[in-house]
């Protein structure tokens, strides 16, 4: 198994610290934040992890250049995750076996369970579909997410940063993803939704609508967003607490 993991977002809800900090690399403990979703990924059986980054965050290649499963690749314009995602899609050299690629957003801790391994065994366990990690929030909230549309418990449908009146439900994308890895063919020709980005989950939408199947499934943890200071704090009592 392979994976991403999108780590090149310029950090501007946390500035000024990550003017030469990547917020990846905030300590939690002895360790920065992205080790403990590297270990998580390592865990759930990958082997090689595509790291996409930007200029500016070479402190993450300096730390993690020993590490041989682990590889870099920079997205060179701010495009949107969906854009990450496909620069590191492309720079993975695929083989038949790999039908299924993991993301793992780099500014997103779980804690509390093993989301990436649960994920994996939930997909085994329906045949080896595309499943999203997710969790509910208050309905007020829902704008800040994807948000999934969900009937006779599988995804219909899903819409980046809704208004809380469009929003289809208050389930939301918590930063796991476990894909087919034809999803590039959608990001390739993925049109810049929200926020002019180019955004992972109008693709996947794409690809639902063409068929494919992909599930929710809601880990029994928690993400904690560590790309504000607020997040942080939270994420360092959090995961501090499941040393
Ligand atoms: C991204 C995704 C969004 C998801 C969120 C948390 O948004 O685009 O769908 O709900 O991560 O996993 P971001 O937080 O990068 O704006």
């Amino acid at each position: 198994m392979k994976a991403i993991i999108p780590a090149a977002g310029h950090g501007t809800r946390f500035l000024p610290i990550t003017k030469v900090v990547p917020k990846e690399m905030l300590p939690i403990g002895s360790k920065p934040a992205l080790e403990l979703i590297i270990e998580e990924a390592k865990r759930a059986g990958v082997d090689e992890i595509t790291l996409v980054i930007s200029r500016g965050k070479e402190l993450i290649r300096q730390y993690f250049a020993g590490d041989e499963s682990i590889r870099f690749v920079y997205q060179e314009e701010q495009r949107g995750l969906g854009h990450a995602v496909l620069v590191g899609l492309e720079a993975l050299a695929l083989s038949a076996d790999d039908s299924q690629v993991l993301v793992l957003l780099g500014d997103a801790l779980v804690a509390g369970c093993d989301a990436s391994s649960e994920m994996l065994g939930f997909s085994r366990a329906h045949g080896g579909v595309s499943v999203i990690g997710c969790e509910q929030v208050p309905r007020e909230r829902v704008s800040r997410y994807g948000v999934l549309e969900i009937a006779d418990g599988r995804i219909t449908g899903m819409v980046e940063k809704p208004s809380v009146e469009d929003a289809p439900s208050n389930l939301v994308i918590a930063g796991r993803y476990l894909l087919d890895v034809r999803v590039a063919d959608y990001l390739r020709t993925q049109e810049p939704g929200k926020g002019g980005e180019i955004q992972l989950t109008d693709a996947i939408r794409r690809m639902l609508a063409d068929g494919a199947t992909v599930l929710a499934y809601e880990y029994p943890g928690h993400r904690q967003d560590i790309g504000n200071p607020k997040g942080y704090l939270n994420a360092l009592v959090a995961m501090g607490a499941n040393e």
